[in-house]
């Protein structure tokens, strides 16, 4: 088993990495008989939900919502809020995510917010998770303007990272996480991208390993997000348009940032930020690894979307651009040269 530590402005907390290590989550976690609350969805709670509370050693109660990005919301919130006051839950207890992204962004925003904050534990069970949304403490839900437009910084308490959860992915939630992955590549460690195209399964917890390592290393440096951590969401402006666009059904998550980091990568070269070539590279990568590079909507239909974006200040975008492959630099445009920068890589 690995581990690393990571020191939040709070107070540090670990994470464990292994295969099937999320048998020893009380002895990992260090549960020291609380009442835990177990917070799952319809997908993951019937594959591994039983196995956690038994491993929880039988006094451990469950939450499941149903599984889908239209779970990320404040009704959901208030379902597990009514829950824990139900069953007396207080601030000494503690609650677990088990399950993807949208499971661990809910977990980690109710935590933030029940009696004005209990602990919680991420058990990430997506490449996806395992490699950004659990780590770091950034948790929230959608509103019908947009996605994660009301949210917190509530770091958890430990995090399991358990490789074994991985095998039962479908391949879609498997492409949506190496997207994650190889945005790590694009902007901080070029490494990442050699590793994922010369044997991505048996690299595989090498690879995972790592991103979480660049994570750690990002959060320490910028917890709450106002400098270096920006650079996390390369990609991620125009994906969260496209998400918003396909209405959170035609374009996954991993689909929709893996087509704005494209996207991203025209602009930096149209901006003069990176040499020509670069966006050519990037797409190269991509497609190796299957990943989308385009979509059917206009730059102009995107920007619109995008001016409802939470990182919008003083009406320019802040842009996560590359400087070159593992190099990334946060640049503010206007509307006017987004558009034209990104029109012909849609
Ligand atoms: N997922 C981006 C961040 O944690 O900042």
């Amino acid at each position: 088993m690995k581990k690393l530590t990571l020191n939040a402005k709070d107070f540090s907390y670990d994470i464990f990495f292994g295969e099937g290590i999320a048998a020893d989550i009380t002895s990992l976690f260090a549960l020291k008989g609380q009442k835990t609350c177990i917070i799952s969805d319809s997908n993951v709670a019937p594959l591994y939900l039983e196995k956690v509370l038994a491993a929880l050693g039988g006094g451990a109660t469950s939450y499941v919502f149903p599984a889908g990005e239209a779970s990320k919301s404040l009704d959901t919130c208030a379902g597990i809020y009514n829950f824990l006051a139900k069953n007396e839950f207080s601030k000494t207890d503690a609650l677990v995510a088990l399950g993807g992204g949208i499971c661990g962004d809910v977990t980690g925003f109710v935590s933030s917010t029940y009696l004005r904050g209990i602990p919680y534990f991420s058990l990430p069970t997506t490449l996806l998770a395992q490699v950004d949304s659990s780590i770091g403490g950034k948790c929230g839900v959608n509103i019908p303007y947009g996605k994660n437009l009301v949210g917190s910084f509530y770091q958890p308490r430990g995090v399991i990272i358990d490789t074994a959860f991985l095998k039962t992915l479908k391949e879609r939630d498997f492409r949506d996480g190496l997207a994650e992955v190889i945005k790590y590549g694009f902007i901080y460690d070029e490494k990442i991208c050699q590793w994922a195209l010369s044997g991505l399964s048996q690299n595989l917890s090498d690879i995972v390993f790592r991103c979480v390592g660049i994570k750690k290393e990002v959060v320490e440096a910028d917890e709450f997000d106002s400098g270096l951590r920006m650079i996390l969401n390369f990609g991620h402006t125009i994906g969260h348009a496209i998400e918003k666009l396909g209405g959170y059904e035609k374009y996954s998550h991993g689909q929709a940032v893996s087509i704005g980091m494209a996207a991203a990568a025209r602009l930096s070269e149209k901006a003069g930020m990176a040499k020509e070539g670069l966006y050519g590279k990037v797409v190269g990568i991509l497609e190796k690894l299957g990943l989308p590079t385009r979509c059917e909507y206009e730059a102009s239909q995107l920007l619109s979307t995008i001016f409802n974006d939470k990182k919008i200040r003083g009406g320019k975008l802040n842009f996560v651009l590359l400087k070159d492959i593992g190099q990334a630099t946060v640049y503010p445009l206007d509307k006017e040269s987004v558009e034209e920068f990104v029109e012909g890589a849609l």
